[in-house]
Parts: C-alpha cells; structure tokens; sequence
C-alpha cells in the first residue's frame, strides 16, 4: 500500500515500515561512526521500541556488541493497516542486529503486568543466563496495576494553582494562550503510580529473586527536569512529582542490590520531540524555542546522541560516574547551559504566531514529529508502494 500520515492532533494513526527503517539504520550508522564503547555485554530494555529506549538499545547492540532483549507494546500490522512505528523499528533493529551476528530477541505486551515479567524472565534464563544493564525506559499514560487490577490514568497537570502560558499547535504554528486547572491529589497519586518508580522497582526485584543480574548490574531510567519556564506543567506538576518518585527509587534498588554490588542510576535527558513529550501542552513551544538555539550553537542533540553520550561519557567511561549533588547524571547538561536558558527565556517573551517563524525551529519540531513515524525522513520514496505487513524476526 501507499502509507501517508494521518494526524490527529498530536498523534499520527499510521507509521511508514521504510521510514522507520531508514530512521533505525540512521541511529545504526551514527553510533558505528563514533567508535566501539566498552559497554554491557547483555542488557534487557524496557520501552525498547521507540525514543530514548529504542536509541538505549542501538547504542549497546552496536556500540558494545551486546545481546539485547527489548520489551514494548505496540501495534502489529494488518493487511490495509500499518503497524505502529515502535513495530517497524524493532523489526529494522533487529533485522540489522541479526545481520551484525548479535543475538536480539523482543517481547510485545504490557511490561507493567506479571506475566510480561515472567516471559521475560524465562527468555533470560534460557538464552543469556543473566544481564549487566536494565534499561527502564517506558513512558506510558495509564498502567493496570498487578496487585489491585486498578486501571490508573497519569495526568499532566500543574500542581496548587491554575497554570496559564502560551502554547503552540506545531501542525499551525498558531500560538494562543492556554490555562490548564490543578490536579486533584487523585491526579497527582494516580500519575505517580504509571510514571514513578514501583514498576521499576518490581522489575529489578523480580530479576534479581531469579539470580538473573550478573554482578555489579547497572540499571538505569530516565527523567527530565528543564528550566524555570515550564515548572509548573512539568517538573513542579503531577509529572514532576512521578519523577521524584522515580528518582527516589533509585536509591531504593541500589540498597537493595547490595549483595551483587549492583547500582541503580537516573539519568536526566534532554526535551526532544517524542510521543510522550508531543501531549504536553506549553512543552512544544519550548522545544521548538529550545531546538532553534541549541542548533545555532552546534549542540543539538536528538535521542541517539545522547544516549551514546550517555553509554561513552558517563556510564561506562572507564571512571567514577559523574553525577549532581542529588545522584543524577545529567546529560541535560546542553540544553540547561546558562547561555541557551537566557535566549530562550528572551526568545520566549516575544513569541506570537506572527514571529515564530523566524525565531523558533517549529519546522525542525514538525519534522522530528513526522520522523518518529517513518514519514519526511531523507531518502524514502512515499510514492512506492509498500508492504505493510512486516515481522519481527525475534518477536515471542
Ligand atoms: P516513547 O514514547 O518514545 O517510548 C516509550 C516506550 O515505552 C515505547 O517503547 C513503548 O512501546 C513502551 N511502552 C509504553 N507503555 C508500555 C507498556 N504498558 N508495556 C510495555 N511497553 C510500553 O518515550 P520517551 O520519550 O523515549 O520516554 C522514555 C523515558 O524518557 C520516559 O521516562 C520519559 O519521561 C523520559 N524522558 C523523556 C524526555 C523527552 O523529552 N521525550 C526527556 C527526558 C526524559
Ligand atoms: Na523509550
């Protein structure tokens, strides 16, 4: 078939199987570019598909010729339906791992649930024997929780007061004002149970109860905190309160895996055009501000970069890993440069729908938007005829 994007608002309802496998086979032949990392050698990847999970993955797999097993949820294909680009990702990555000779295997289904955990498990037990790094990389808007069977919704929203600022509808470029209410203390528990730290947490202590994490395992989440300007939708808001849970939990796991000498870190990642990050109102304004002046100042970075930063400089630099005064690794350290704050706050000021052409990137943010798809990406031709049908050569 011939696949075109179809939007609705700040989600696409059809992802292209080329696109994505050329985006895959760009993030391959970035990371053979900068050179071998000595890295993990087996690493399980949790929200494996797509992002700062998918970008975790390539980064191992070929930056350290590590076994890889990724676990997401995505939408398979159907005749006359494409899958969802997480899908056609994890078929391009491991079709090129497979080629590369290193083992590569994924799970598809709900990671907050037991029996994902169990099929995982036994997929370690039978194939790698144990892993060095759990990546835990899952950005999910509700979670059925496998204690209660509760079915919990996470909420963006600001904590305490009613929250007003600009905002942009990045298909337009149109800018308006938009007031969102306070979260009610359901809203903010709720969004600490899908996006805080318990599932992380289940996760290591179900491995670690199967002997399934080699000595001195590594594993690592994400989290973002950014400036001043969108506390109070993001880092002082319901998100931000799951991220402190998170955080926290870091802690947790790393007492816990004392006994192997394991260690549990979070490292705070740059504002990118994802999935997730599309939904949050204000959020887009900021990153198309924020694209326009960390291009200008040659350190922009997409999903890939910082995650091999992350893998060469910070986890696996043969030192001590650096963090902040809160046990963080930063490789938000870019974006939250004094200089590139200072432009944007400025920036920000003169935002309307009439300047953002000029001052903003809203065409770079568009673009990383289609991207994420598989469609506007260089090379492809959208006009061939396509099979929508793709498989995952390793999928359970
Ligand atoms: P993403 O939407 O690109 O990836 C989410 C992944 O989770 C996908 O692989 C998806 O399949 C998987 N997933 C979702 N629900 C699942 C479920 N129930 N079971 C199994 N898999 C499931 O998101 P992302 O932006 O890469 O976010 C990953 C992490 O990075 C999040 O913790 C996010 O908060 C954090 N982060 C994001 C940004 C940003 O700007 N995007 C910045 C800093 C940190
Ligand atoms: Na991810």
């Amino acid at each position: 078939m011939i696949i075109e994007p179809r939007t609705r608002g700040f989600i696409c309802l059809t992802a292209h199987p080329i696109g994505c496998e050329q985006n895959v086979q760009n993030q391959i032949d970035y990371i053979k570019s900068k050179g071998a990392i000595n890295g993990p050698k087996k690493v399980l990847v949790i929200g494996a598909s797509t992002g700062f999970g998918l970008a975790s993955r390539i980064t191992a797999a070929f930056g350290s010729d590590a076994a890889t097993i990724g676990v997401f949820l995505e939408k398979p294909p159907k005749p006359n339906r494409p899958a969802s680009p997480g899908w056609y990702n994890s078929a391009a990555f491991e079709n090129q791992a497979h080629q590369a000779g290193l083992y590569a295997k994924s799970i598809n289904g709900d990671a907050f649930s037991k029996e994902i955990k169990q099929q995982t498990i036994d997929l370690i037990k039978k194939d790698l024997g144990q892993v060095d790094l759990v990546i835990y990389s899952l950005a999910s808007p509700v979670r059925v929780h496998p204690e209660t069977g509760v079915k919990h919704k996470s909420v963006l929203k600001p904590i305490g007061d009613p929250y007003t600022n600009k905002t942009v509808d990045f298909h337009t470029g149109d800018i308006s004002q938009v007031s969102i209410d306070p979260a009610t203390e359901e809203d903010i528990e709720n969004t600490i149970t899908v996006m805080g730290g318990e599932d992380w947490k289940f996760w290591m202590d179900a491995l670690q109860k199967e002997d399934l994490l080699a000595p001195e395992a590594k594993t690592i989440a994400y989290s973002y905190i950014g400036p001043k300007l969108t506390e109070p939708v993001y880092r002082k808001g319901t998100i931000g309160r799951a991220k402190d849970h998170l955080e926290a939990t870091a802690f947790d796991i790393t007492k816990s895996l004392k006994d192997i000498d394991g260690k549990a870190y979070v490292s705070v990642n740059k504002a990118l055009v994802t999935q997730a990050s599309s939904a949050i109102p204000v959020i887009p304004l900021y990153i198309s501000l924020l694209y326009k002046v960390m291009k200008e100042n040659n350190v922009h970075e997409g999903c890939i970069e910082q995650m091999q930063r992350l893998f060469a400089d910070r986890l696996y630099n043969n030192s001590e890993i650096e963090t902040d005064d809160e046990g963080r690794i930063r490789v938000d350290d870019w974006e939250m440069r004094e200089d590139i704050q200072a432009k944007i706050k400025e920036l920000w000021d003169n935002a309307t729908t009439e300047t953002l052409v000029s001052i903003g990137d809203l065409e770079g943010y568009s673009n990383d938007f289609f991207n994420l798809f598989g469609f506007k990406v260089a090379g492809v031709d959208y006009n061939q005829d396509v099979n929508e049908v793709v498989e995952i050569p390793g999928l359970q």
